[in-house]
Formats: structure tokens, sequence, C-alpha cells
């Protein structure tokens, strides 16, 4: 049984029971479906599948090597963010030539490592970064392939935390100003421009704002095309969304119906960048209950062994997950709180849920947290990294061990 399903009423991954493991692991500790991933992949090619595209995996929603090392496996090429995010996917198995480093605020040691590489595209956010990689290109006698990145300004309706494609957001260039620097880059001896990029936002369950970014788009290639500048490829980024609520949402036939219309004119090579609709279903959050109350006039408190420090989406966006027993006991539902162990009021995972009968120690899962889970955890509270384990072919394997004490004062005086 693939995915996240019930077998005898108790949580499973795979066939696998989610008590098995976290008997094993301990908890916190995340846990993945590697058909899930395989499965969200496969619906995203087959969508596109009627134009030469390729899949850039965004890194940055889950960036765990065992991942990537199956997300490699399965044809497609990065999206790094970070000098780290670049190491993690050459480290995974990923050639310079299948990454595109994207980014605001890249340092000069991290462009004249992309630039040594030879990325399939280094993104470029502004003139200026455009004239850092024309000079480190130059120094080393060889041409940097690179995107502009534009600001298309267009509404993503979607939470503002993560809406990233209007004027006032610090991402890209506006696309206004997008024609005459493409020109300007065109006369660089360290530069090919080779493409252009855009990323809206992120969580996106409308597809009509990627569709219209996706025209803004075509319509600066055929200017630019126009103008004698040589395109190879035109990069829509990512931002497809999932139903966090379990309900089926944006799918990936209506992201395509959205985009390639657009795309098709141009005749250029696609280039999708999505992080969360790979990963997001595909893995959990696995605790267990370290304590319960209930006061008269406060509300029913579940408390957790894990929170904010493994999973902060809750607390930083009011994003919802499905939270839910492993092994759910008979009984009447109530209204619940369910809060982590830190020191923090925003710690709540999930507000005015209803939950069944627990106890102490039993386990509870909190859904859909395989993008931006484990890559946004932290130390806070001085608590350690989680394990992750990794369901595949009807077996289970810790793909990242939980943090040592030793780990966590390795690096101080
Ligand atoms: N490409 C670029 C340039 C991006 O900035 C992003 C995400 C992606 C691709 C992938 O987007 P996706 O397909 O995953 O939506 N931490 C937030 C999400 C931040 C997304 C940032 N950029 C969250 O937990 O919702």
């Amino acid at each position: 049984m693939a995915g996240f399903t019930l077998l005898d009423g108790r949580l499973a991954c795979d066939g696998i029971p989610v008590a098995d493991i976290a008997a094993g692991t301990g908890t916190p500790v995340y846990v993945y479906s590697a058909s899930l991933i395989r499965g969200a992949h496969a619906a995203l090619d087959a969508a596109f599948a009627a134009y030469p595209h390729t899949i850039h995996y965004a890194l940055k929603a889950n960036s765990t090597l065992a991942i990537l090392r199956l997300i490699r496996g399965l044809a497609t090429g990065a999206d790094a963010n970070s000098g780290g995010e670049i190491e993690a996917a050459l480290r995974a198995g990923f050639e310079p030539s299948q990454i595109v480093f994207t980014g605001v605020g890249k340092t000069r040691d991290e462009l004249d490592r992309a630039v040594a590489l030879g990325m399939k595209a280094i993104n470029i956010e502004s003139d200026g970064e455009a004239d850092r990689i024309d000079a480190l290109a130059r120094a080393r006698g060889v041409k940097a392939r690179v995107a502009l990145r534009v600001n298309p300004d267009i509404e993503a309706n979607t939470h503002a935390h993560i809406s990233t494609g209007q004027r006032f957001n610090k991402f890209g260039v506006p696309i206004e100003f997008a024609a005459p620097l493409l020109r300007r880059l065109a006369g660089k001896p360290g530069l090919e421009v080779v493409g252009l990029h855009l990323h809206l936002g992120s969580q996106m369950l409308d597809v009509e704002p990627l569709g219209a970014a996706a025209r803004a788009l075509a319509a600066l290639a055929r200017d630019v095309r126009d103008a004698g500048l040589r395109l190879e490829h035109l990069d829509v980024g990512g931002g497809l969304g999932i139903g966090y609520d379990g309900a089926a949402h944006g799918s990936p036939a209506e992201y395509a119906s959205a985009v390639l219309p657009a795309v098709r004119p141009t005749g250029l090579h696609l280039l999708l960048e999505p992080g969360r609709f790979i990963v997001a279903a595909a893995g959990i959050l696995v605790g267990r209950v370290a304590d319960t109350k209930a006061y008269a006039g406060s509300p029913r408190f579940i408390i957790l062994d894990t929170g904010m420090t493994e999973l902060i989406r809750p607390m930083l966006y009011d994003a919802f997950h499905r939270i839910v027993a492993v092994a759910p006991r008979e009984g009447e539902q109530q209204q619940c709180e369910v809060v982590g162990p830190l020191c923090e009021t925003s710690d709540t995972l999930g507000h005015q849920r209803q939950f069944g009968p627990v106890e102490v120690d039993d386990l509870i899962a909190v859904l859909d947290a395989g993008a931006y889970g484990f890559v946004m955890a932290s130390n806070y509270n001085r608590r350690r990294m989680p394990a992750e384990v990794l369901v595949d072919g009807g077996s289970w394997r810790v793909v990242r061990k939980r943090q040592s004490y030793g780990d966590l004062f390795r690096n101080e005086e």
C-alpha cells in the first residue's frame, strides 16, 4: 500500500507500521515515503510530457542526501539556492550542468564557485550581480551561463511571506528593466545569456497567476529574441501547492494548461523548479505525547515532544497541517491545542483540533511535513535535530541520525 494509510487502524507508511519505525528510532522522527516522491514527480512530469521540459527539483524544500539521490535517479535537474545547496546537489550526484543556481544575495565566493563549476545557469538577480559574475568569469577565462531573473509584478494569491513576484519583493529585476539589461549583458565577454527566469511564490493553489507569469516571460523572450538574443530556456520557477487539508487542489494538469499555451509558441525549453509538490505529502513528522492537561477555564492541551524546532511552518505562516494519532483510541472527540515543548507561546502545531483520548507516550503524526520541515529545523532550546527515515521497497532505513549531544557542541570553544 503506497503512502500513508491505515493498516488495522494504525498509521503505516508504504505498509510499514509507523509505530515500528518510531520504536526503532525514537521521536521526533521524520518518515518519508519513496513511493510518494516518485509518484508526485511522475505526475508532474506526465502533465508536461507534451512539451520539452526539465524538472529542476528545488533543494530548499528538502535536501536530505538520501532524498536527493532518489530524486536524481528520476532523471531530473536541481535548483540550488546557496553554496551549501550546490554542495548537497553535487554530493547527491547531480552534475553542475544539471544545476541552476538561484538566490538573492549570492556572495562573491558562492558566485566564483558556481562559475568554476560551470552550472546550467546562474540566475542573475541584479545589474550589479551580473557585473560581478562577468568579472569572475573573465578572471577564469570562461563564459558563465546565466539567466535573468525577472520580477513580473504579479500577485501570487498566497501567504505574504511566500509571495515573491511583486515589485515590493526583493527578488529579481523588475520586468520592464529586463530587455535593456539583457542587451547590455549580451555584450559582456564573461557571460552567455541562456535563459529567463522567474519565481512567483509558493503554495499556489490557484494556477492562473502562474499562467500570467509564464505569458509575461514568453513576451519578454520574444522581445529580446527580436533584438537578436539567442535564448535556450524559460524557467518558470516553482510554486505549485498541495492540499494541506487533505483535499485535491491545483493539479499538475491544470498547472500545465496554465503555463504551456504561453511557452509553446516560443519553442524554448521549459524549466520547472518544483519543491513542495514533489516532497510535501511524502513526509510526516512523528512525535510522542509528553504530557496532557485540562483545567476548567483553559483549553485542553496535548503537549508533544516535538514542535517549532522540527516544524516551524504553523508558527511562521499560520500553516495548517493535519495532525493524527498513529493508533487512535476509541472515545469521545474533544477540542484540543496540540503544542510543542518549547518555551514559546507560538509553539502550537494545531489550534482547536478535535482529538479522541490520548495518553502520555502515544505517537502523533503531523502530515504533509516533507517540504520545508527538516530543512527549517533549528537547535533552539538546545534541542537536537531529529532523525529521518526513508521507507522504500517494503523496508525502512535511517537516512539521517538524530544529532548527538556531541554534534550539538562540536564547534564550540
Ligand atoms: N524556485 C525558487 C527560486 C524559489 O524561491 C522557490 C521557493 C522554489 C523554486 C520552490 O517553490 P515550491 O515549488 O516549493 O513552492 N518555507 C516556505 C516556502 C518558501 C519557498 C521559497 N521559495 C514554506 O514552508 O511554505
